[in-house]
């Protein structure tokens, strides 16, 4: 059995994927079969219940020059962070000469905000063309990974941070004890730390079993983020359930005694007890529905096939990864993914090999039928594209279990 990364206790292994390619590796026709694979499996700490996968993938693999994935795809997205950045202005970067640093600020969709406000601002991002789009938008970027070196040095020579943001992003490092001793030496006293990322509340509600890959090292609950915010000396003060992704929470993190806790954070650990989040039980139903969805999701696609209607994917998620990998799903049931990113069209998802296409040739000609891998954009999609349906079009979805609408 393996070992908690944050708190050193027994993780119970509950599902096992098996042998899988990083998620965000897209491939050419020429490096086609050279992606890296692992063993995605996830677990559950038996001690602090933090949810993480039992295997890391060396994070040189994951995050390099050649990272695709841009914030700024979504407009929902884009409109998310730019309504915080202008509440962070107006409290907590109020004060005199303030200073924010963002882990994972990727093309600084977040920071362009605060860049342009003209307050002090760092972003720290390992993936070299994205923090590229980011200077671009005239962000400060430090091309590197947050952890406790780069953090003292940051400390050191612009510091201390009165705001440590990171949305996406935490749950991705393994190393997180790093990470902590890091916001440890750069943040202020009385300042804050505050994380966004995907709720496991919401991923087992929905059987969400696609958000689990190689990136998604945790996933996070308040019961799991209060624990590991105490291990390493701070206090989780605030909970914000938060509707992007599907399903999302903002944890504030302060010094111990530096901010009120708030009833939010009890009335969800509270919660989370009462839905059984912190149960064995629960994962191993969550497992059983994995495997129930993955063999309709097939079933489906097989039958549509027979039946000669045309099926293509929306959106090169990395999650679709986790989808087509597992369930074994390749060109001949999808032939292709339509896609907004650059970075990705005209490349291969990584393992089943599905050629990704521009979102404009979603249109020519319609297919029958289209599977969302980026269904936590569902809304923004579908609105996007309404004259598919409006062209008898059918979108075909997986959460919370496969249906067609
Ligand atoms: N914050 C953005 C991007 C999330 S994608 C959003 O929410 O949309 C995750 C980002 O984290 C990537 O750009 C990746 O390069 C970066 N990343 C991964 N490990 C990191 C680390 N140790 N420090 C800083 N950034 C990291
Ligand atoms: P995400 O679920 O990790 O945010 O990834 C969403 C993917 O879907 C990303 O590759 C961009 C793509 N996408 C589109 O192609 N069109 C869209 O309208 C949106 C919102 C996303
Ligand atoms: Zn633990």
């Amino acid at each position: 059995m393996v070992q908690c990364r944050i708190c050193g206790g027994p993780v119970e292994e509950f599902f096992d994927f098996g042998r899988q390619p990083v998620s965000d590796s897209f491939v050419t026709p020429q490096t086609a079969g050279s992606e890296f694979y692992f063993r995605l499996a996830a677990g559950v700490c038996a001690e602090c219940t933090m949810v993480q996968l039992v295997e890391e993938v060396p994070r040189e693999q994951m995050f390099h020059e050649d990272y695709p994935y841009r914030s700024a795809g979504s407009v929902v997205m884009r409109e998310h962070f730019e309504k915080y950045a202008h509440q962070l202005l107006g409290t907590e970067l109020a004060g005199e000469d303030p200073f924010v640093v963002e882990i994972g600020s990727n093309d600084g969709t977040m920071l362009k905000t605060i860049g342009r406000a003209g307050v002090r601002h760092l972003g720290v991002d390992p993936s070299a063309q994205v923090a590229g789009f980011a200077r671009a938008e005239g962000v400060r970027v430090r091309t590197d990974f947050f952890q406790d070196g780069s953090a003292r040095e940051i400390a050191a020579a612009d510091g201390p941070a009165n705001v440590i943001f990171s949305a996406n992003t935490v749950s991705h490092i393994a190393y997180i004890d790093s990470v902590f001793r890091g916001v440890d030496a750069l943040l202020a006293p009385d300042g804050i730390f505050v994380i966004e990322d995907r709720y496991l509340g919401a991923i087992i509600a929905q059987n969400a079993f696609d958000q689990i890959y190689d990136e998604h090292f945790y996933l996070f609950s308040v019961t799991s983020v209060r624990a590991m915010a105490e291990r390493f000396g701070f206090e989780l003060a605030d909970v914000e359930p938060l509707a992007v992704h599907g399903g999302s929470m903002r944890y504030t993190i302060a010094r111990p005694g530096q901010r009120a806790v708030s009833a939010a954070v009890t009335e969800h650990v509270e919660r989370e007890r009462e839905t059984g989040l912190t149960r064995p039980e629960t994962y191993h139903r969550f497992a059983q529905h994995v495997r129930e969805s993955c063999r309709e999701l097939v079933r489906l696609l097989t039958e549509l096939r027979e039946e000669g209607r045309s099926v293509v994917a929306y959106g090169a998620t990395a999650k679709s990864a986790t989808v087509i990998n597992y369930c074994g799903i390749g060109p001949d049931l999808v032939p292709f993914i339509c896609d907004n990113t650059p970075a990705k069209q005209g490349r291969l998802a990584p393992g089943t090999h599905i050629p990704v296409r521009p979102s404009e040739d979603f249109a020519k000609p319609y297919p029958d039928y289209a599977l969302l891998f980026a269904w936590n954009h569902a809304e923004e999609i579908m609105a996007k594209e309404r004259e598919f349906r409006a062209a008898g079009g059918k979108w075909i979805l997986y959460v919370p279990e496969v249906h067609i609408v």
